[in-house]
């Protein structure tokens, strides 16, 4: 099938297009207001994007009426967001904080999550996540949407600090990916987390013979 956003839709049941970029990684989010209510949510369309200084981005979309949600508003009011690593474990919280509560609610204290206080920045850190990165707002973007709930503030930060529990690296140093089990969105309601980890490192050439039938191999 192929279509064309914008001037047709894909005639499938529901919009595939965020189960194509799968999986993402999720941005739990926290930030504090202004007026000082702190803020803790689930974004998605979350990524690194350099490593030196490192530096990641979250888009959140507007609400309804085209007003900024409490992340985005938090962060551009204030400059600062700690990003949470979201793992399995903690996937009932994750999915807690996404609900539309008004913005003077703290979802640390509705949700009754532990918290700790962040280095350099004011937004909490989520205690039982494994890693945080403490950010700086450098950049912004408005990304214009076809409706007004489709357009984003797209925001990048510079992490100035980051946290790593010791308990979440191996006896090598490295950080131990398949017992943390990261969440991470796909489309739909559907999530996933890494449990298997293969390493790459160059091309043997082993699988030449399979990557010539692999039309052959999807339409088996
Ligand atoms: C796993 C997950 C990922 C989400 N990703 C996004 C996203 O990338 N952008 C967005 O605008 N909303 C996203 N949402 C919805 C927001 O979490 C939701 O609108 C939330 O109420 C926003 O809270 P806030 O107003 O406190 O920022 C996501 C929800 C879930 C459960």
């Amino acid at each position: 099938m192929f279509y064309s956003p914008g001037s047709e839709t894909s005639g499938l049941p529901h919009n595939p297009f965020k189960s194509c970029c799968v999986p993402r990684p999720i941005g739990w989010i926290s930030t504090v207001s202004a007026a000082g209510v702190h803020n803790l949510a689930p974004y998605s369309q979350f990524q690194n994007l350099t490593w030196d200084p490192p530096t990641v981005m979250v888009a959140a979309n507007a609400r309804a009426d085209g007003s900024p949600k409490d992340t985005a508003a938090n962060i551009l009011a204030t400059g600062e967001f700690v990003w949470n690593m979201a793992t399995y474990d903690l996937r009932e919280w994750v999915v807690g904080s996404s609900r539309d509560w008004a913005s003077g609610v703290d979802e640390f204290s509705e949700l009754s999550i532990p918290w700790v206080p962040s280095v350099h920045v004011a937004p909490r850190r989520v205690a039982g996540s494994p890693v945080q990165f403490e950010c700086r707002l450098t950049q912004q973007l408005r990304i214009p949407g076809n409706t007004a709930e489709a357009s984003a503030w797209l925001l990048v930060g510079q992490v100035v600090g980051i946290h790593i529990d010791d308990a979440a690296l191996t006896p090598a140093g490295q950080i131990d990916i398949t017992r943390l089990k990261p969440l991470a969105r796909m489309g739909y309601r559907d999530y996933t987390c890494i449990e298997r980890v293969f390493e790459l490192s160059e091309f043997t050439g082993r699988q030449a013979a399979g990557i010539a039938h692999l039309q052959e191999v999807l339409h088996a």
